[in-house]
């Protein structure tokens, strides 16, 4: 990787599948694995195409039992692109010798290349070069550009183009025995001579799909396309032309395939075949169309690129991180009911769902493009209806946010989940994970701290928040001779604990970070309810319900939630104290790998439940989520001590037994290090940067990249190292590393204004953008606050930091 490219020089069958995943391209409204135009979907190769909110629910009869179950759809494959040599056969991987191969993602433009000279089974010489992109600036057009040379022979050639709506789900081992076929025809069709198009429907959800392909040739140089004969062929769930022509030794012949891709859940069509006709023959040809993509990266770049000259290999994985979140969550998603899938865009692990993880996302989107966040925040309002009902079924007041959400907010968590290690069905209990519903309000929180969005406040992210705060009121009961509220029946973030040992119910009692969460929740609302212009307050509680008795009861909460210890540390839940302390060294020694410790306990017939094993940070999280003075305040409201040292000695005990199974959790070690122990937070940082290129869970990312780590390592630099943190409505830098950070260079936006932040030479410089500014703006580093002007620069002197960064 070099530059703003990730590249691979030779092809292996292997590691292809994950660099589909790593070189995906996409927009924001849909996103393609970054599969070779010209492979079948095989052991090595898996086309995929997924647009937001294209799901469907299909239902596997499993040991006679009905499994329901709701995946992102594997959309019709576009790229299908082939070239036959003479009467060869297609040119394929395993059809060829490559003589040079280079296989590489663009950065820069979130573009994906494959450069190939080639010896076919006659002796023949190509090369063949592919370019493609889905453009960022018509979110629903994608092209694909190849340029042929026949290096040492002429003849004829003919290339295939196809749209093929024959695809399944199943690039996840572990949901191969659940059912995979989502799409039904509906019709292929031509618009002239040029194009193909393809409709489908999903099975239940009734989305209907459309893609469009205007494939062009042009000779050397020409811009004008060549006259080539085209024969067609069309089955209900596929189309194809071929193209015919001849071409020259030492002559490059550039192929252009324009794709247009609509569903019925766009705006402004009529339906998505003629959508998708229209626009595809409006397009111009590939060059044009790559140069407006461009321009939208270009202004993209502008607002979120971060600069770490001194760090070159954390410097390139955070662009790349910067291009697949972009990549999923863009303008063009903040137009659509979109929510944040855990897994990106661009594979089918846990089945396009969105979880808790947008709480990672969004501190990166909020200060820059916050117009982002407030669209994916809507998706939870949006869900709050089924939300309520949720709550209502389970017998509590409020709204209850499923676990893993999909199309319409109902929870779709499965009920049995496959071991690879075992090949057994385990239950799944982890839906018991309500914290979900502390990250909503926390995220609705934070957006409005870093905004001042008012307006969404008013008229969307109170009614969440009030909701969230009744359900917390409902599932909380108060435990009189602790005199203190209890919440029993949870799971933590750490998934390896969903019960106690031997317990026929689900859940724990008092899980740490919740019963926090829901402390800090209570405590809360009263200043989200000042917000809100008085009428508009007393509106919503009359609509709502919500008594003078209900807010007297959050009152109390925020001051009596109980909070379990042991040894001077947050406990991660009531009785975890008790549990047995694992034999690290002897699973370490025996697996390697022991990341995944809930399997291979299991596998050896042991219960994750019964140990001190943590599979991600849980208590430790709030110390992520929270500055030190925010933790303060809410501890001592509670009337528990906060001791300087408390944060210090949690994490440190929890560190020691947790096996990091989600690689969420690196990113929040990482966090909570930073002010503690910056060196050792920055070894771990690199281990989450790492973690998706370098696939450190051996077959994750192949599934689809991990969001929440690739936006959370972006907050990391801006929060970790950068100690950026809103107070009020004082934007502070605090920044740590200083030698690592040096030069380093940032653009972000605080309440409308853009900003540039720079480090240098023991000076932090904000500059605050006279375009679009809006005042007052006020800045701090420690106690120093500045308020700026449009266009004016402050420098502030930075403390020179003690310990130097060992290399
Ligand atoms: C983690 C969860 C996360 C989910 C989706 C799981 O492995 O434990 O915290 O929400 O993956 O990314």
């Amino acid at each position: 990787m070099q530059g703003f490219e990730l590249a691979y020089d030779y092809f292996d069958p292997e590691a292809e599948l994950l660099r589909e995943a790593l070189t995906s391209t996409g927009n924001g409204y849909f996103c393609t694995r970054g599969t070779a135009e010209w492979e079948d979907p095989g052991p090595s190769h898996y086309p995929g195409t997924y647009a937001h909110g294209g799901y469907n629910r299909e239902t596997t009869i499993f040991d006679g039992r009905p499994v329901l179950n709701e995946d992102l759809v594997n959309l019709p494959n576009w790229l299908v692109l082939k070239l036959r040599i003479e009467d060869g056969p297609a040119v394929g991987f395993d059809e060829i010798d490559l003589l040079d191969y280079k296989h590489v993602y663009d950065i820069r433009l979130a573009m994906v290349r494959r450069e190939m000279r080639f010896l076919d089974r006659a002796g023949r010489e190509t090369t063949l070069r592919s370019r493609r992109f889905v453009s960022m600036a018509h979110s629903h057009q994608a092209g694909i550009e190849w340029t042929i040379v026949p290096e040492n022979w002429s003849g004829r050639v003919e290339i295939v183009t196809a749209l093929d709506g024959r695809m399944t789900n199943h690039i996840v081992a572990r949901y191969r025995e659940l059912e995979g076929r989502h799409l039904d025809p509906v019709s292929p069709r031509t618009f002239g001579p040029e194009t193909i198009a393809l409709e489908v429907q999903t099975r239940q959800s009734h989305l209907y799909i459309a893609e469009a392909a205007r494939t062009r040739v042009f000779p050397d140089g020409d811009r004008r396309p060549a006259d080539v004969e085209r024969s067609l062929h069309q089955m209900q769930d596929y189309i194809q032309q071929i193209l015919a022509f001849d071409v020259e030794q030492g002559r490059p012949v550039r192929v252009e395939k324009m794709v247009s891709l609509f569903t019925s859940h766009d705006n402004a069509i009529t339906e998505p075949l003629a959508a998708a006709g229209r626009h595809v023959l409006r397009y111009p040809d590939f060059a044009e169309a790559l140069a407006e993509h461009e321009a939208a990266w270009t202004e993209l770049w502008d607002g979120c690129d971060v600069r770490l000259p001194r760090e070159e290999r954390a410097q390139l994985l955070l662009r790349l991180h910067i291009a697949h979140v972009l990549q999923v969550c863009s303008r063009h998603t903040a137009r659509h009911d979109a929510g944040v899938p855990a897994r990106g865009l661009n594979g089918e692990a846990y089945r396009g769902h969105v979880f808790w993880d947008e709480l990672y996302v969004y501190p990166f989107l909020n200060l820059r493009l916050p117009e982002i966040t407030r669209a994916l925040l809507l998706y939870r309002y949006r869900r709050l209806t089924e939300a309520r009902a949720a709550a209502a079924e389970a017998g509590y007041q409020g709204a209850m946010f499923p676990w893993q959400s999909g199309s319409d907010g109902t929870e779709e968590t499965q009920s049995v989940h496959l071991n690879p290690l075992s090949g057994k069905w385990d239950p799944d209990l982890s839906r018991n994970q309500r914290h979900v519903n502390a990250a909503i309000f926390y995220n609705v929180w934070r957006y409005y701290q870093a905004t001042a969005d008012l307006e969404f406040l008013r008229d969307y992210g109170a009614e969440l928040m009030l909701e969230i705060a009744r359900f917390w009121a409902s599932i909380a009961h108060y435990n009189p001779r602790r005199e203190r509220y209890e919440i029993h029946g949870v799971m933590g973030p750490d998934e390896f604990h969903e019960k106690y040992p031997g317990a026929p119910e689900p859940g724990l009692r008092n899980n740490a970070y919740t019963n926090a969460m829901v402390a800090w929740i209570t405590a809360t609302i009263p200043q989200v309810l000042d917000l809100l212009p008085a009428g508009r307050a007393a509106w919503l509680r009359d609509r709502l319900n919500v008594t003078d008795e209900e807010l007297r009861l959050w009152e109390d909460m925020s001051r009596r939630m109980y909070i379990p210890f042991h040894d001077g540390v947050i406990s991660q839940f009531e009785g975890y104290a008790d549990l047995e302390e694992l034999d690290w060294d002897h699973y370490r020694t025996k697996y390697g790998n022991i990341q995944r410790m809930d399997r291979i306990l299991k596998a050896e017939g042991e219960d994750p439940n019964r140990y001190k094993v943590s599979k991600q940070a849980d208590a430790v999280m709030l110390f992520f989520l929270f500055g030190d003075d925010e933790l303060r305040e809410l501890f001592e409201r509670l009337g528990y001590g906060y001791d300087a040292d408390l944060a210090r000695r949690t994490i440190d005990y929890y560190d020691r037994r947790t096996s990091h199974g989600s690689t969420l959790s690196f990113v929040t070690y990482a966090g909570v290090l930073a002010p503690l122990d910056p060196q050792s937070a920055w070894e771990r940082f690199m281990v989450a940067l790492e973690s998706d290129v370098g696939d450190v869970q051996g077959g994750t990312t192949k599934e689809g990249i991990h969001m929440g780590v690739m936006s959370g390592t972006l907050d990391l630099l801006q929060r970790g190292f950068l100690g950026t943190d809103v107070t009020g409505d004082v934007l502070r830098l605090n920044p740590r590393l200083l030698d690592r950070l040096e030069g380093a260079a940032f653009s972000m936006r605080f309440r409308g204004t853009s900003l540039r932040v720079h480090l240098e030479d023991g000076e932090l410089k904000v500059l605050a953008q006279a375009e679009g500014f809006r005042g007052p703006l006020r800045v701090g580093v420690g106690d120093d606050v500045r308020t700026l002007g449009p266009g004016e620069t402050c420098v502030f002197p930075l403390p020179a930091q003690a310990a130097p960064v060992r290399r």
